[in-house]
């Protein structure tokens, strides 16, 4: 495992998400949430991996309970990051559902305490004297924020009055949207880009395509629409030949993509333990600059279709069935 320095922590550069603890929305079943949630969190400490990604939202607290029991007795071995769902993120309600996220977590103190998405209505002013509360009372160790735009994340840095080190955004291969502002920042500021939905939860591996998509809340995405997984292919064929010159997966090389740039941590979601090994290899990969390119010239020609495009292909789905 390799690790990113930031503000005096350790973190590996692959780290766990673990929305799918308990959550329905991923159909994974109660023998996941209860045994298998459990197990990817010892065999990923076990691997080297220090970056456990929760949320108080996550199964409404369950992500956070499975983990607090899986690390009993393990807890200098985690750098544990919560966060904050931003309904009604008063400065009280922060320090409260803070507590409560500790205490599901079974630690004294989380490691990094992050606001889950920007509040459209709370002044930023009001969630950081909140924040402020936290760090103040030993509730957490560090602040972060995660789908903040720049200009967001520099306000609630001056309003907090101390470093936010990480932003959690979207970012893989098919999203390359930080690359533009927060990348940059982060890099020249030592502040840490947490990659979510690093393997857009699965395409990224290359095993669906449009005659083959997962049921459930993943269909309705807009890179699993037909249409859309179509147009990637050739992004999917490189990998796939990318990944067979280093005897890897298709995932590993978009994981190894991603953390090839410095100031980044990817947390990818697991499904089995299989997936979470491989995973954790990725970060012993080491694309060459020729293969970064070539990459990055794939992915910046996938189009993905517009919402009338995608309107069409549901019309095309519903009649086929
Ligand atoms: N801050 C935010 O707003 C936000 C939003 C989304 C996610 N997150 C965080 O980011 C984490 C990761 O994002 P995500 O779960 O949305 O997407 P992801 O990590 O891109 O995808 C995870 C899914 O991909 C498949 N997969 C994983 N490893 C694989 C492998 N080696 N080979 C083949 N398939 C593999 C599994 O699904 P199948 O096997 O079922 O296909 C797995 O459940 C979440 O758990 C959560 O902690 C944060």
């Amino acid at each position: 495992m390799r690790y990113v320095e930031i503000s005096g922590a350790r973190i590996s550069v692959i780290g766990l998400g673990t929305w799918q603890f308990g959550s329905r929305e991923w159909g994974y079943g109660p023998e996941y949430a209860n045994k298998t949630a459990i197990e990817l969190v010892h065999r990923a400490l076990e691997l080297g991996i220090n970056l456990i990604d929760t949320a108080e939202f996550y199964g409404f607290g369950k992500s956070e309970s499975v983990i607090g029991n899986a690390i009993t007795g393990l807890r200098d071995q985690v750098y544990i990051a919560t966060k904050l769902f931003p309904v009604f993120p008063t400065r009280s309600m922060v320090l409260a559902r803070a507590k409560a996220s500790a205490t599901r977590l079974h630690v004294d103190s989380v490691d990094l305490y992050q606001l889950h998405w920007p509040n459209p209505v709370m002044p930023i002013t009001e969630t950081a004297m909140g924040l402020k509360r936290v760090l103040d009372d030993g509730v957490a160790k560090s602040a972060g924020v995660s789908n903040f735009s720049l200009r967001q994340w520099r306000s609630a840095e001056i309003a907090l009055g101390r470093p936010i080190i990480s932003n959690q955004v979207h970012f893989s291969l098919l999203t390359r949207g930080p690359e533009v502002e927060l990348l940059p920042f982060a890099q020249a500021n030592n502040r840490l880009i947490i990659a979510y939905s690093p393997l857009e939860q699965g395409v990224l591996s290359g095993k669906y395509s449009s005659v083959n998509r997962p049921k459930g809340m993943r269909a309705a995405r807009k890179f699993f629409f037909p249409a859309n997984l179509d147009r990637m292919r050739p992004l999917l064929a490189k990998l796939a030949q990318i990944a067979k010159s280093h005897d890897a997966s298709s995932s590993q090389i978009a994981l190894a993509w991603l953390i090839s740039k410095t100031n980044v941590a990817a947390i990818p979601g697991a499904a089995s333990l299989s997936q979470l090994e491989s995973n954790a290899a990725s970060a012993d990969i080491e694309l060459t600059r020729n293969e970064i390119e070539t990459l990055d010239e794939m992915s910046s020609q996938f189009e993905p279709v517009s919402p009338s495009g995608l309107l069409t292909d549901v019309k095309t789905l519903v009649r086929r069935r």
